[in-house]
């Protein structure tokens, strides 16, 4: 059994990184650690039907924080078959009022409006800004690796979906990444300009120290 792994983890490995797949699929095996291209594939005689589909994605997320915005993540650690496949989905619930801060991922980024208004945009690393204000069946793509957002401009809740082409497209918010760990507030003060009076405030809400 240790062998027939090894060998699921090899050609995990083999499939993954060359364009032509020696495999179906590879639901992910948590039974073994993640790697750089994903996780091993679980021994496909124990699939049924029921691994291929994940039912979260019809409930509402609870938008009740700072940012007033729930995501709820269809990726490879939630939906194991998408291991190894290079897409994702996730639900978005912004609530009145609410935002994804600008954030980026390794990936780009499909959104898909359901219900609400929703102000998007992304800023290229020429500094250009493309935004809009999207409804009910626009889609915006954010190419990879661009800060982006999304705001509720309207006055009912919003909902969308976005798909990303990655089954791990990770999430880095700025404003979490700068007050929301040990980075000291004069180091902040100089790469952002901002005063240390708001520098702390933020520390305070996101649990940043120094
Ligand atoms: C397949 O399922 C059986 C029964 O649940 C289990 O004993 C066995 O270890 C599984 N095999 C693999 C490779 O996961
Ligand atoms: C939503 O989250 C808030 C804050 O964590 C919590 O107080 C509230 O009970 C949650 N509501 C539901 C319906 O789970």
């Amino acid at each position: 059994m240790e062998i027939f792994k090894f060998v699921l983890y090899i050609s995990l490995f083999v499939s993954l990184s060359s364009a032509t797949s020696v495999v179906d699929f590879c639901v992910a095996d948590f039974n073994f650690p993640g790697t750089p291209v994903g996780f091993p594939c679980r021994n496909p005689i124990n699939l049924t039907a029921d691994d291929f589909v994940f039912s979260g994605l019809g409930v509402a997320g609870n938008t009740s924080n700072i940012f007033g915005v729930a995501v709820t993540f269809a990726i490879d650690l939630t939906f194991p078959a998408l291991n190894g496949l290079g897409l994702s989905m996730s639900r978005l619930d912004i609530g009145v009022g609410g935002v994804v801060p600008i954030h980026s991922h390794r990936v780009s980024e499909l959104i898909l409006v359901i219900e609400g208004e929703i102000l998007a945009g992304f800023i290229d690393s020429n500094d250009q800004v493309y935004y809009k204000t999207l409804t009910k069946g626009d889609i915006m793509i954010f190419p990879q690796s661009l800060l982006h957002f999304q705001i509720n401009v309207g006055k009912t809740p919003a909902l969308a979906f976005v798909s990303l082409n990655s089954a791990s497209p990770n999430f880095q918010t700025t404003t979490t990444s700068l007050f929301a760990n040990d980075l000291p507030t004069d180091v902040i003060e100089k790469i952002t300009l901002l005063d240390a009076t708001q520098a702390k405030k933020l520390k305070s809400i996101f649990g940043g120290t120094n």
